[in-house]
């Protein structure tokens, strides 16, 4: 069994403990992606938290404040990033009134003191200087609020910050909720005691952002299947000529050596044969598919090619496990979406254990009207990255543990 996923594991659920007649403080994950007019695109993360909120609700915890981040703010109140927008959502959705709590600091005597079953959202916890610095000062304000603290922030866990793990050094009983165990456990389905073979489809635009991943899995997949600008790396490492595409030149040596332990630890590694290009992003007037060794001259590589996707499809269809992180192209535009679209069809069509990870694979997923034809689909981006590396996440770390 993985240590890290075993660890995780050991802590106490919500199921664990009695919540009636006490004040729960919830960390969940709203940080939902927003259009250019800030309407939610996609709740997936709201509805995720609603089993452990209504799970409280129904047993008689005498009030439930929820905390979460929105977006990157600098510590301070910025409109954009106000969680205003998820309070309306939330309230639709949990079909109870929620108290939207703009002003935390003066408000918490009041929180404090609750006693009728009521359901708060705090303002975003990052407009908080002390969030993000695991400031002991505002892990204890949150802790002076409530007697019980969930964790169920799966896509924050693998954050150390004030709300997601400070606090749970401040709080008596400190548990995990449902959506936190539901994504341990779709993991360590995968990757504890997986139905071989197992393959990870990654991809996505930097080999530097994942390149701890990439060597971690080496140990523990048969087949890792590259797409995306990720690809260019690789295929440069190759001595093909990338022109115009996107390919880190620092990190061709770590391709290499990638190739190389992939082979002495007999894990079969896919890569583009073909390669859609274009002379402009922009402007796609010029789009074609060539083989991945003959990209032109002012020429950029921007999805898979159809040999690609039926290669890539052919590894995928004879695994019995997929792990997905990361797109194979630039999906959100149209003529460079069809690779990702096509990969999406493929692992759906699979008799296997599927599972996707990260927002913007999600996101693809969904816009190929797949996402009921996964097995699971993670809520979490870089945390889900940091599990499939063998990380303990520190949103586990300070929760109650299982008596052994
Ligand atoms: C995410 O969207 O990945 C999580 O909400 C974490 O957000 P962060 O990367 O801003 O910490």
């Amino acid at each position: 069994m993985n240590s890290n996923l075993t660890y995780m594991h050991g802590v106490k659920s919500l199921k664990d403990i009695d919540v009636s007649g006490k004040r729960v403080l919830i960390r969940v994950d709203f940080n939902v992606p927003v259009d250019s007019h800030g309407n939610i695109t996609d709740d997936r993360r709201i509805r995720s938290a609603l089993p452990t909120i209504d799970y409280c609700i129904d047993h008689n915890a005498c009030s439930i404040t929820l905390v979460s981040h929105f977006g990157s703010p600098k510590g301070k109140y910025d409109e954009k990033y106000s969680l205003k927008k998820v309070s309306k959502r939330l309230e639709r959705l949990l079909q109870k009134k929620v108290e939207f709590i703009s002003d935390f600091e003066s408000s918490k005597e009041e929180i404090a003191s609750c006693s009728l079953e009521r359901v708060f959202l705090l303002e975003n916890i990052r407009f908080y200087e002390g969030e993000k610095q695991n400031d002991p000062e505002l892990s204890k304000k949150l802790a002076s609020i409530c007697d019980i603290y969930v964790n169920d922030a799966f896509g924050t866990a693998h954050r150390k910050h004030a709300s997601t793990y400070g606090i749970a050094e401040c709080v008596p009983v400190k548990v995990a909720g449902f959506l936190m165990m539901k994504e341990i456990e779709a993991f360590s389905k995968a990757l504890e005691s997986p139905t071989r073979p197992i393959a990870l489809v990654i991809g996505g635009a930097k080999i530097s952002s994942k390149i701890t991943l990439l060597k971690a899995v080496l140990q523990k997949v048969d087949k890792l299947i590259i797409g995306g600008a990720m690809s260019n790396t690789f295929l440069k490492a190759l001595g093909y000529e990338m022109q115009g595409s996107l390919y880190e030149e620092n990190f061709v040596q770590t391709a290499l050596e990638v190739m190389d332990e992939a082979r002495q630890n007999h894990v079969k590694i896919y890569l583009p044969v073909d390669v859609v290009i274009t002379d402009s992003i922009d402007n796609p007037l010029n789009v074609k598919v060539v083989p991945a060794q003959d990209i032109a001259e002012g020429y950029q590589a921007v999805d898979i090619g159809p040999a690609s996707v039926k290669l890539f499809s052919e590894a995928i269809a004879l695994s019995n496990t997929i792990i997905w992180n990361g797109p194979m192209g630039i999906y959100e535009i149209d003529k460079f979406s069809k690779g990702t679209f096509k990969i999406a069809n493929a692992i759906a069509d699979c008799y296997a254990y599927t599972i996707v990870g990260g927002g913007d694979t999600a996101d693809a997923v969904d816009k190929a009207s797949e996402s009921e034809n996964f097995s699971f689909i993670s809520t979490g981006g870089g945390a889900s990255l940091e599990l499939l590396e063998g990380k303990i996440l520190p949103g586990f770390i300070n929760l109650d543990r299982k008596e052994r």
